[in-house]
């Protein structure tokens, strides 16, 4: 009996990986041109990070200020990421967002409306101007429940609860993954023609984070393993507003809409200190700005009792608010026992978003491992330095679109599966079973070490000296990763989930740390207390992470792009110069 013959077979054109927005928005594209897709996804349908981009989808469709087009949405985009974007990811994401949210809508997603009737839109942090298509602050769980309706009616074979620990190839080319139903820990494999991965981000290695418990970037270290490339990883995106009271809500996000309908952020002396940081935009810079102003705010004395800062929408009435965030009034009121209606929130930084990722083409998302394809958080460039809110559903939208496109048309090009190889299978699954034989530690305190270390260590300030006492430690963790013991059997283990999902986390986070230290400047969401001014020489190049072939990771500078003169033009000469 080959080695094949003892594993559940499944066989599909296109295989998506991840199944929040940008997966579903694929899945549904490549279904539609006729592709067989099947979309796996580690916890269940409809559970994803995009339920967390509350405040709305960022898309110039002009409904509310006449002015703005897809050329602001791309300048917004531009500064907001400070330059370090790819341009052609950028001005496709600013160009086709308008055309994703009309679809959206023709599908079935209920926004919110404008006195005549069309989609309404708010502003938010970057934007220049009101252009936040939104659903209350409900907007990315809006997005999920028209995405699923539309994928399940097109009849694509979801596969839940399963969780993929290994892209397999034969001859350089995807030919399908390995991985096991989390339930019983039974191993299946997925032969495809092409995959896409959609598995989102990493915030998981971080302490105080917005993400639940899928994000252990998953799809970036098995493209990684494949011989993809990381680009960027140094940008972490903290979001300014998550929950710091009481303990067991800690980094649930507080949408920026709360700041985008007019929410006030004060210190504990009641002063509105964003006059200090951003006079201009005050609430509304972005999050990186936004971000270190409650950081510092609190390490010079001048936090709220919890250690964050005060957020204030009351001003605006209690009608207004349940219309507006009813999502918010709720949380605060379930969880924290606050009336947000009467009295102020208390709110600080929490881990929220992955600038970087894995290195795609702009117009294909297409990785360098031929069949295999990124969009949505897992794959990197269109943000630069720094995400502007709302522009994650866009890029879901637009990158997912894309994804689908090309990875069915690759697998129509490329059309017989190819081989499997039964080493690779072997391997795949003793890298899951050796946890069983191991005499180690507990993984959740392995994990829970790895929080700590990135959030004192690869937070929102960084120095030499802490990211080489992170690197080093990300070392020691790594080993101690390794031999994590688990108990029990392959049955209902979540134990044994985290075993393998820390190996991911710990390897991405040395992606970050060192991508950190390289990059000698700050920027963005990247700021360097040792290095605290932007350098242009830095702007330009991208960091890149790599596998070498005796399997060490590399870490390089590439050169940026040049932005064709027809861009280039939109911005003013000064904007251009400071860069
Ligand atoms: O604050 C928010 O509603 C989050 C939006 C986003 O991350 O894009």
């Amino acid at each position: 009996m080959s080695t094949l013959d003892r594993f559940e077979i499944h066989e599909h054109d296109v295989l998506v990986i991840g199944a929040g927005g940008a997966g579903l928005r694929a899945a549904i594209e490549a279904s539609a041109s006729g592709a067989s897709v099947g979309l796996v996804c580690k916890s269940l349908l409809g559970k994803a990070h995009t339920v967390m981009a509350e405040g709305g989808v960022a898309a110039a469709v002009a409904n509310v200020d006449k002015q703005d087009n897809w050329q602001t949405h791309y300048k917004d985009t531009i500064k907001g990421g400070k330059f370090l974007n790819n341009w052609r990811m950028a001005q496709l994401h600013a160009q086709e967002s308008p055309e994703r949210v009309l679809e959206l809508e023709r599908w079935g997603a209920l926004f919110d409306r404008t006195q005549d009737g069309k989609i309404l839109q708010r502003p938010f942090g970057g934007h220049s101007y009101k252009r936040l298509c939104h659903v209350g602050d409900r907007t990315g769980l809006e997005m999920i429940r028209t995405l699923q309706d539309r994928g399940v009616h097109l009849g694509i074979n979801v596969y839940m609860e399963c969780t993929i620990t290994k892209l397999l190839k034969d001859d350089g080319k995807i030919s399908g993954a390995f991985g096991y139903w989390r339930e019983n820990g039974r191993f299946v494999i997925f032969k495809a023609k092409s995959i896409i991965l959609a598995t989102g981000g990493v915030g998981k290695a971080y302490k105080v984070t917005s993400n639940s418990w899928e994000y252990t970037a998953d799809g970036q270290v098995l493209a990684y393993h494949a011989g993809a490339e990381f680009l960027d990883t140094e940008f972490i995106q903290f979001h300014p507003t998550g929950m710091i009271w009481p303990p067991g809500v800690i980094g649930i996000l507080v949408t920026e809409a709360v700041r985008g309908e007019g929410g006030i952020l004060t210190n504990r002396e009641g002063f509105r200190f964003m006059q200090k940081y951003d006079p201009e935009r005050m609430e509304l810079s972005t999050r990186d700005v936004v971000a270190r102003a409650i950081y510092t705010e609190n390490k010079e004395g001048r936090g709220t009792p919890h250690g964050g800062a005060f957020l204030d929408i009351s001003h605006k009435g209690a009608d207004y608010i349940k219309k507006k965030l009813p999502s918010m009034y709720h949380q605060f009121k379930e969880l924290a026992d606050v009336d947000i209606t009467t009295g102020p929130m208390e709110v600080g930084p929490t881990c929220h978003y992955s600038m970087g990722g894995l290195r795609v083409d702009a117009e294909t998302t297409s990785t360098s491992v031929p069949g295999l394809f990124a969009c949505g958080e897992v794959a990197a460039g269109l943000h630069g330095a720094n995400r502007l809110g709302g522009n994650s559903l866009s890029d879901l939208l637009v990158f997912g679109r894309r994804a689908g496109v090309h990875a069915a048309e690759y697998s129509k090009k490329n059309s017989t599966l190819r081989k499997i190889n039964e080493q690779d299978l072997q391997q795949a699954e003793k890298e899951m079973t050796r946890f069983f034989e191991n005499e180690g530690e507990n993984p959740y305190m392995v994990h829970q070490d790895l929080q700590e270390l990135m959030h004192n260590y690869v937070g929102i300030f960084r120095t030499e000296d802490d990211l080489k006492y992170a690197i080093e430690n990300l070392k020691k963790l790594k080993d101690r990763a390794k031999t994590v013991k688990i108990d029990g059997s392959r049955m209902y283990n979540p134990g044994w989930h985290m075993a393998y999902d820390l190996q991911s986390m710990i390897l991405y986070s040395e992606a970050i740390a060192k991508c950190a230290i390289q990059r000698k400047e700050s920027r963005g969401a990247h700021s360097r207390i040792d290095y605290p001014n932007t350098d242009p020489e830095c702007g330009k190049w991208n960091s890149i992470v790599k596998k070498s072939s005796d399997g060490e990771m590399i870490v390089e500078k590439m050169q940026l792009t040049e932005m064709p003169q027809d861009l280039k033009k939109l911005f003013e000469e000064k904007e251009l110069i400071k860069k």
